[in-house]
């Protein structure tokens, strides 16, 4: 490729990062008229104030993805078969929302695969846009991670071939467009794939109906129910505090649990395992409960991104940044029956303070157990080093008419630029630092242990939680396939104006 074609290329891409809000909801005046409420609640972005009639929280029942089935199996894989398509879904009561989703639902179906056990989703784009599907957290050979740029067209199917040969984790699939990942995700292209094993099989952990996957959004209703996104309208550009605030990125009013605002979960009085997903797209949490237990930890962590931890750690609360899982165990029978706990946001105000609620029914046996040590995790250490890298995820360095782009090292995502060129089965050390606002960056492929600072978990990670100012050091293996990857902000709205960068296994 010439420098001059993949010139042109990047700027057309980028060009397609700005018309990417107009598309959604050209005609939305909100911008304009209500104004952005500049509340950055610890997040980067600004909260979109929905105008539509919101539930009472903790009024409607809470619902679990359902397990997709494989359409057929042999001695090695499993195969899917999943429709990208629109569908009307009630979310707010009496309202109908458009939601683009998985099989046309929000969440998508969850995919549970067996370590080892190839998976082939063969995907069919009916939206009337270009998407693309990447397994967040999934080791997956480069052609099929889905790079922004591997469109699959609207009417065409591909598929995408996942060996996931790791750990029992808790994975995710989303959009990943380029430019346009942000509003895509928001109009529901998110579900859960688990991955399960032997290992996990043997702790014993809460199971079947008490092992629960809780994928935490907020998003913004307008008038008629539809999910509302900003408009960017040009000739908003210049007026302060409108489209800079939402480039920030885009927090709704309105906490949604697989898809339901503020829902109820009735449980007994044993432990649960709740697999915690912030699939938002630019809100940070800090979770707890209301009461907390009674002489007891409210949470119990087990895993993390990329699977389970080597002990459980005690949390009382729980800070996650957009695209984090954590895997914890609540135990119910500290509450008495009858007893509701409140799961709230302590970073959020007004609604976004709630989360979900538990009502506690009744006393019954539990055989499930949190044991001592959990999985065997081989601690990666400075002495296998090789290479140092350092980057910095800020705002500026390059600009797109006059609009001020998100950058890694003051450059803007280009496909065609390598940022780093790691070595297969090598270990990196990674120095990444936040500046203006906080910055959660994911890298796929390679799976890493966070030195210092940023977060508060152990085990293998995928995604850092950086705060503005923070810095991390992070240890990643290379393992598994050479080929190009991206590693971005999970900010999407960030991600969408550039702030993503390549490295290449070689
Ligand atoms: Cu969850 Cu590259 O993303
Ligand atoms: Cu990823
Ligand atoms: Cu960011």
């Amino acid at each position: 490729m010439s420098t001059n074609v993949s010139r042109r290329t990047a700027m057309r891409l980028a060009a397609g990062g700005l018309a990417a809000l107009p598309l959604t909801s050209a005609c939305s005046g909100l911008s304009r008229s209500g104004g952005p409420n500049t509340t950055t609640e610890s997040s980067a972005g600004a909260v979109l104030r929905s105008r539509a009639r919101l539930p009472e929280p903790f009024t409607l029942p809470l619902t679990v993805p359902g397990v997709a089935r494989p359409s057929s199996s042999d001695s090695t894989t499993d195969y899917y078969d999943i429709v990208q398509r629109e569908s009307e879904v009630e979310i707010l009561p009496g309202l109908r929302t458009r939601v683009w989703g998985y099989e046309g639902r929000f969440p998508g179906p969850t995919i549970v695969s067996r370590r080892g056990r190839r998976t082939v989703v063969r995907h069919r784009n009916n939206l009337p846009v270009p998407t693309v599907v990447h397994l967040h957290g999934g080791r997956t050979p480069p052609e099929h991670d889905g790079y922004p740029t591997d469109l699959v067209q609207p009417g065409a199917r591909r598929d995408y071939v996942y060996p996931l040969d790791q750990p029992a984790a808790t994975l995710w699939y989303h959009d990943h467009r380029m430019d346009f990942t942000g509003p895509q995700v928001y109009r529901g292209l998110a579900g859960f794939h688990l991955v399960r094993d032997d290992e996990e099989e043997r702790l014993r952990l809460p199971n079947g109906e008490r092992d629960i996957p809780l994928l935490i959004t907020d998003r913004a209703f307008a008038e008629d129910g539809s999910f509302d996104y900003p408009a960017r309208d040009p000739s908003l550009r210049g007026e302060p505090g409108v489209t800079d605030e939402f480039a920030s990125g885009v927090m709704g009013d309105c906490v949604l649990v697989n898809g339901v605002p503020w829902p109820l979960l009735e449980v007994e009085a044993v432990r649960y395992r709740f697999r915690l997903l912030n699939a938002s797209n630019a809100r940070r949490y800090r979770l707890a409960l209301d009461p907390p237990p009674p002489g007891g930890t409210a949470f119990t962590q087990v895993g993390g991104d990329q699977g389970l931890l080597a002990a459980p750690v005690g949390h009382e609360a729980l800070p996650m940044a957009q695209a984090e899982r954590f895997d914890v165990v609540v135990d119910f029978s500290a509450y008495r029956p009858g007893q509701q706990i409140t799961l709230v946001n302590t970073l959020g105000e007004g609604g976004t303070r709630h989360v979900m609620r538990f009502v506690v029914t009744r006393r019954v046996r539990d055989d499930s157990r949190v044991p001592r040590t959990l999985v065997e995790i081989e601690p990666l250490s400075r002495s296998q080093v090789r290479v140092e890298r350092d980057f910095v995820f800020a705002r500026g360095g390059a600009e797109h008419h006059g609009m001020t782009l998100w950058t890694v090292n003051g450059k803007a995502f280009d496909p065609w630029r390598i940022d780093a060129d790691p070595a297969l089965g090598s270990v990196e050390l990674w120095r990444i630092r936040a500046q203006n606002v906080p910055h959660p960056v994911h890298v796929h492929l390679a799976p890493f242990q966070v030195l210092g600072g940023g977060t508060t978990t152990s085990g293998w990670k995928d995604t850092v939680d950086l705060d503005n100012g923070g810095q991390a050091e992070i240890l990643l293996r290379f393992d598994g396939y050479r080929g190009r990857y991206v590693f971005h902000c999970h900010n999407l709205e960030h991600e969408d104006m550039m702030m993503m960068a390549n490295f290449e296994v070689h």
